[in-house]
This record gives structure tokens, sequence and C-alpha cells, in this order.
């Protein structure tokens, strides 16, 4: 399991929002000395996969590989195990595929990385796709209980089957603190600083939002990627997270 973040710029992690490897592989020059680690989407799996991890270990970048598998117990840990064979340490399942697949996938991922004499990976869980907003929670999965309840109670699930951490929003960080505790890797997504643009974004946080909840990573894209000067948008973010370390520090 890969540590807690050290740094403000550990804790960013750039979404490669590209089909292209070589733009791709652009970015990841132009941007590997200014965040933690590069998302692969599914974008980039199904065009390139194991390529574009080879990239990035080439390019000498840290890679969290954004697979959202979600199917049946045997499926997802024969998935899982191709990951781990292949030099994939970071990556993520759906934990709506239910507590025997995401302890499937822990129990699997970890006897094979230590067959192949790999460190054990990361996985974290999706909780709710932020795309879903409470009617659709509602009317098209009949969950009566709110999208807040709904995301700890499957932190919960994750937490109890051995998932290292989960996605969440920074007010679901809050609790999941509170409920689950701090030994448990929580990811917020969205992530949009104040000068930058929401684009299609509904419930956004900023890097600070993110840092005071209680959150070790957070994943951003355009805000950095389709700046005028990207190195200077990480910067700023950077400056952002490390102001608010040292302001939940003195709380
Ligand atoms: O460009 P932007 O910062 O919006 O990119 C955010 C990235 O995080 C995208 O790759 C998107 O798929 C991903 N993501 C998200 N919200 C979630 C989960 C993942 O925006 N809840």
């Amino acid at each position: 399991m890969i540590k807690k973040p050290e740094n403000a710029k550990d804790r960013i992690i750039l979404a490669l929002d590209v089909d292209d490897l070589c733009e791709a592989e652009k970015l990841v020059k132009e941007l590997r000395d200014y965040v933690g680690y590069f998302k692969i989407g599914l974008p980039l799996i199904v065009n390139y996969g194991f390529e574009a991890v080879r990239l990035l270990h080439e390019l000498g970048a840290k890679c969290y590989y954004d697979t959202k598998f979600h199917d049946i117990p045997n499926t997802v840990q024969k998935a899982c195990i191709g990951l781990v064979k292949n030099n994939v340490d970071f990556f993520n399942v759906h934990i709506q595929g239910g507590s025997k697949m995401t302890s499937a996938v822990v129990k699997a991922s970890r006897a094979a990385a230590k067959s192949y004499g790999f460190e054990a990976p990361t996985i974290l869980g999706v909780t709710l796709l932020s795309s879903f907003g409470q009617k659709t929670l509602t009317t098209e999965l009949c969950v009566d209980k709110n999208i807040e309840d709904f995301v700890i109670q499957l932190a919960k699930v994750a937490k109890e089957t051995g998932l290292d951490g989960v996605i969440a929003s920074a007010e679901e960080t809050r609790r999941i603190r509170k409920e689950i505790g701090d030994d448990f890797i929580v990811l917020c997504p969205a992530i949009r600083p104040t000068w930058s643009s929401v684009n299609d974004q509904v419930r956004v946080d900023t890097p600070r939002d993110a840092i005071l909840a209680g959150a070790d990573f957070m994943v951003i894209g355009r805000p950095i990627t389709t700046a005028e000067d990207r190195v200077a948008a990480a910067k700023l973010v950077i400056d952002e997270i490390e102001e608010a370390l040292k302001e939940k520090a003195s709380l």
C-alpha cells in the first residue's frame, strides 16, 4: 500500500483526459515535477492500456489507473491480478460491486503482488459517481437514503473489506474522517481552485476545501491542463494546498 502523501505536490493527481499518447507524453514531461501522480482514465485505457503505464514509468512519473471495475467477484479479481502483473500499483473498483467483490479483489491483488515480488497495491473504492444526484439515486436505484449516508455506508464496506480508501467529495470526507478515522485514504475529485472555470462539473470543491475536510489526494484536470501557463497553474494549486495544510494544523 502506498504511504500517505508527505508534501503538497504528492497530493495532486493530474487527470490525463486525452486519448492520444503523444499528448499524454507532452503533459507528463511538462508537469511531472509539479504533481504527484497522473490519472490514466478509461479513454486512455481502452486505446493504449499498459502502453500508457509503461510510458509514465519511463518518464519517471507515478500512475493512478482509474479502472472503475464493477462486475462479479471472480471476473474483477482476475482483472486486478492482471493489473498487478503489469506493474499497476494504484487503481480502483466500484464498492457497489459488493463486499464479496471488494474483499476478493483485495485478497487476490495482495497475493499476486507477493508472488511477483511487488509491494501490495493501493486499491480505492468508488462510492457514488458525482453524475448521480439525489433524484437519480432515489428514482432509478430506489435508494431512500440521502447521498451522504449512502456514501458513508459504502465507505464502511470499503474499510471492512480491506480497501485502502475511497473517492468522495469534501463534505463526505469530513464525515468519513469522523466515522471511519484517519487510517484510510480519501481522494476528492472535481477540484476547482477559485481562479478556475467550473466547466461541466456541478459539485466542486477547492483544494483548500478538500484539505480542510481531511482529503489525502485530489484529482484535478482542466484547471491545470487548459491553463495558458500550466506550470504556473500547478504551482498555484501547490501553494493553496500548503496554505490549507498550515491552516488545518492551526485549528
Ligand atoms: O478536468 P477536470 O478537473 O474536471 O477532471 C476531473 C477528472 O476527475 C476527470 O478525469 C473525471 O472523470 C474525474 N472524476 C470526476 N468526478 C468524480 C470522479 C472522477 O470529475 N466524481
